[in-house]
């Protein structure tokens, strides 16, 4: 069978190859061997592939840290799951045609879901929910405010707010997106570089009449993590979750002792291993429900045949998408 495979850190267009793996055997008991239909290219796949993540991978490596796929085999005693069924295998290594997979490792979503919505629903949905849900407790009315918000997480954020009735503020830096992402639910989009936090505070100020912005969702860091920090409320907290602007993040003090300022962080890998599996099971699910009823989604740039999976990936690196890269790992799917 075929895989995306790296021998070393590097550009991704450089060192992402399919190549020829060997087939999983036939599964043994309570294990599962799934046909991959389509997998997402995310920041922290190009971020692994250019040696800057997760820096203790074996070489030849096979990137993809989600996808969804369909059983095609189960070993014996396996109960939960059925040849056909579409499921999200929960281990990494995603980009290969076919994955052996414990049983218990393995969401079962709606036959009836979009598959490339699917596809992306490990990572960025429960990323969203992760920010909306682990910092206490937020209600109808209240206010967030978040950066990159055209992107997958970002969006991801704007639907399940809007669903609960929380406001959000969405920060982009360009202009193209905003119709988008009012469409999504949005209830502010302001394009700001975020370069000044005085600037940015009296933008939020004005848009939003002056709301109590509760929680912040900061993916970019450098300069505007402080940006950020200025818009929010006082007592306010603002989670990290990203690196995209490359820069440490800068933050006034001021801003934590006379505005009661916390700063925190999120890292899904952190929250999958300490959340049982049940809870874990629990929220796809919910969030594989919305994905089929087709409420939440993620916009999609292009889909690329596995054979073309260096230049997927060179594309997923390129900034001003309109939407997420996907490798079509299936002639089902490509
Ligand atoms: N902590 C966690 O557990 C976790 C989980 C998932 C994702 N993440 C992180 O979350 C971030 C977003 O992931 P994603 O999948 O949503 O990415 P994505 O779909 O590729 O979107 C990236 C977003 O970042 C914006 N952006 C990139 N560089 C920027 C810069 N220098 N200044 C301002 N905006 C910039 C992009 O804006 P344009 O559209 O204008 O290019 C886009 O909105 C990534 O850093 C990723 O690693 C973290």
């Amino acid at each position: 069978m075929r895989a995306a495979s790296i021998t070393g850190y590097g550009a991704p267009r450089d060192v992402v190859k399919c190549a020829d793996v060997p087939d999983p055997d036939a599964p043994a008991a309570g294990k599962v061997v799934v046909r991959m239909l389509l997998a997402p290219v995310n920041p922290a796949d190009l971020l692994t592939i250019k040696g800057n993540y997760n820096r203790d991978v074996e070489f030849p490596f096979i990137p993809g840290t989600e996808g969804l796929g369909r059983v095609e085999a189960v070993g014996d005693g396996v109960a939960t799951v059925r040849v056909g069924d579409l499921v999200i295998p929960m281990p990494r290594n995603t980009w290969q045609e076919r994955l052996a997979v414990r049983e218990e490792l393995l969401i079962k979503v709606p036959a009836s879901g979009p598959l490339d919505q699917l596809a992306m629903l490990k990572v960025n949905p429960a990323t969203a929910n992760g920010l909306l849900c682990e910092f206490g407790p937020l209600e109808a009315g209240d206010w967030v405010m978040q950066n990159a918000s055209n992107g997958g997480v970002g969006q991801y954020v704007i639907q399940l707010a809007a669903k609960r009735g929380i406001h959000t503020v969405n920060v982009v830096r360009r202009n193209d997106r905003g119709d988008a992402l009012r469409d999504r639910g949005a209830t502010v989009v302001l394009v700001d570089d975020l370069s000044d936090p005085e600037r940015l505070r009296a933008a939020v100020k004005s848009a939003t009449g002056g709301a109590h912005i509760k929680l912040g969702f900061d993916a970019i860091t450098g300069p505007g993590t402080d940006a950020m920090a200025a818009a929010l409320g006082d007592g306010a907290q603002l989670v990290v979750y990203g690196t995209q602007g490359r820069a440490p993040s800068q933050l006034d003090g001021r801003r934590l002792f006379q505005h009661g300022l916390a700063l925190r962080g999120f890292w899904l890998t952190a929250w999958y291993r300490s959340t049982p599996l049940d809870k874990i099971a629990s929220t796809l699910h919910r969030l594989a429900d919305d994905v089929a009823a087709g409420f939440l989604r993620s916009d999609i740039e292009a889909v690329y045949p596995l054979e073309q999976v260096g230049e997927a990936a060179a594309h997923a690196d390129r900034s001003g998408r309109s939407g997420k890269i996907l490798i079509a790992l299936d002639p089902e799917t490509a």
